[in-house]
């Protein structure tokens, strides 16, 4: 069988690495790719948004299957695209892409499903929301943007002179164009975030095991927002009790309510999780894709066929498969980035080390932003560039194994965090 892969980054040669281990895949392309998955399958010079261009691959090629791995496509339609030309894509339609694409249909979503979710009222208008602001008893705010926002769209502010700011940012100035057409204003809550992703056909979910990913630029969570810095998996702060309340408590509702609003979701949701000191896990966002760079340890881990996963989820088959198998082992993830990221930064740097990491033991180096150059040379293309992934006996040894693998790599301004999974290894040995 032939897969497409479409999008770029880590997630994608993770995905397209996993893909090729199928039995039953005999190909697997990337469009666009980067220097790993040009490696690990091969790559097509098809950017994600060229719909057009994808679905004529896809019939030339005969492939069997194409997997979206970015939000923007799923949310401009890419799956209602391929499924009218009678081709077969994984991932949720538009209308069920929603949960991502938009802050306040999400929200709407876990109101109807009565899932624990942060308090929150949608504005139109600035003036609304800061007359709001003004005379609220909080003061710790979080304002986000309707639409998608390359994850920059949420800010999270600690007085009400920071929430009129970010309401200026968002409504006013539209930092975020159309995004910012409507917005929310909510609760601020506390506690430490979890990632639990499941594969779902609408009608049976396959959770995953919960990961913990790294938001914050430097180490102690200190500094700017990013993609994610590194993650980890499995994340015992999310034990098995708290993993089945999820299961019934926000996953089982949110699947029904979806299929009950016309917006079946076949594909992978994503619960990002707050699990509040009090109030016990809480919905922060909903995900329609794997996260990145959660999508590297899950899938290191993950002994079924994922090929087979997928096509069931496409044909509403899921129940009729084995419960998923994982390598009981976990999985720690590091990113290796660009120096001046998450601001700008300078691309087209060589990358030195590639092979002396990759030949260690429970290692593998997915790549995320890379490019080859004329010459076959592997170049840094991107803020995030490497995503440097070990299995360990322990999570501390998985995490000694994957900082061995980045200590012989480098290029001019790479750096790391250098504290991935060090909240688990902490909590362990308490
Ligand atoms: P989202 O795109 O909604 O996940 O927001 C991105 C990040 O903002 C999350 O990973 C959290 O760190 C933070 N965040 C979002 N909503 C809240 C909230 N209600 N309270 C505290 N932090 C939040
Ligand atoms: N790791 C966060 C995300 O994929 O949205």
């Amino acid at each position: 069988m032939k897969v497409l892969v479409i999008g770029s980054g880590g997630r994608e040669h993770a995905l397209a690495w996993k893909l090729s281990k199928s039995a039953k895949v005999s190909k697997v392309y990337v469009a666009p790719g980067n220097a790993g998955t040009a490696l690990d399958a091969e790559n097509v010079p098809i950017a994600e948004k060229d719909f057009d261009a994808l679905i004529a691959f896809a019939r030339e090629h005969a492939i069997d299957l194409t997997v979206v791995g970015p939000e923007a496509p799923l949310t401009a339609g890419l799956v209602d695209a391929f499924e009218s030309a009678g081709l077969r894509a994984f991932g949720p339609n538009k209308t069920a892409a929603q949960m991502e694409g938009s802050k306040v249909f999400c929200k709407r979503v876990l109101n109807e499903a009565n899932v624990p979710t942060a308090r929150s009222h949608v504005f139109e208008e600035p003036e609304e929301a800061n007359e709001y602001i003004q005379a609220s008893s909080m003061t710790d705010f979080v304002v986000k943007a309707d639409g998608l926002a390359a994850g920059k769209g949420v800010v999270v502010c600690s007085s009400k002179d920071e929430a009129l700011a970010a309401v200026k940012l968002i409504a006013e100035d539209r930092a975020f164009g159309d995004a910012g057409a409507k917005f929310l204003i909510e609760e601020r809550l506390t506690g430490q975030e979890a990632s639990v992703l499941a594969i779902t056909d609408g009608q049976t979910i396959m959770t995953l095991q919960p990961a913990q990913d790294h938001k914050a630029a430097y180490d102690g969570d200190q500094g700017p927002n990013t993609g994610g810095m590194g993650a980890y998996c499995p994340a015992s702060l999310v034990n098995d009790e708290k993993l089945h309340w999820i299961e019934e408590r926000v996953l089982v509702p949110t699947v029904v309510a979806l299929n009950r609003m016309n917006a079946t979701f076949k594909g992978v949701l994503y619960a990002g999780l707050m699990m509040t000191p009090h109030g016990g896990p809480r919905v922060l966002e909903y995900n329609a894709r794997f996260g990145d760079p959660e999508c590297q340890p899950l899938l290191s881990r993950l002994q079924s066929d994922l090929y087979d996963v997928m096509q069931a989820t496409i044909d509403q088959r899921l129940a009729t498969l084995e419960p998923l198998k994982w390598d009981p082992r976990p999985a720690v993830c590091v990113v290796m980035a660009s120096k001046g990221y998450p601001g700008s930064y300078e691309k087209g740097f060589e990358i030195f080390g590639l092979e002396d990491a990759a030949r260690l033991p429970d290692v593998k180096v997915f790549h995320a932003g890379t490019k080859l150059d004329e010459n076959g040379v592997v170049r840094t293309n991107g803020g995030r560039v490497l995503d440097v992934v070990a299995l360990g006996d322990t999570v501390a040894d998985a995490k000694r194994k994957a900082y061995e693998a980045v200590s012989k790599i480098h290029w001019e301004g790479s750096w790391y965090r250098t504290d991935i999974a060090d909240k688990e290894i902490n909590a362990n040995a308490r």
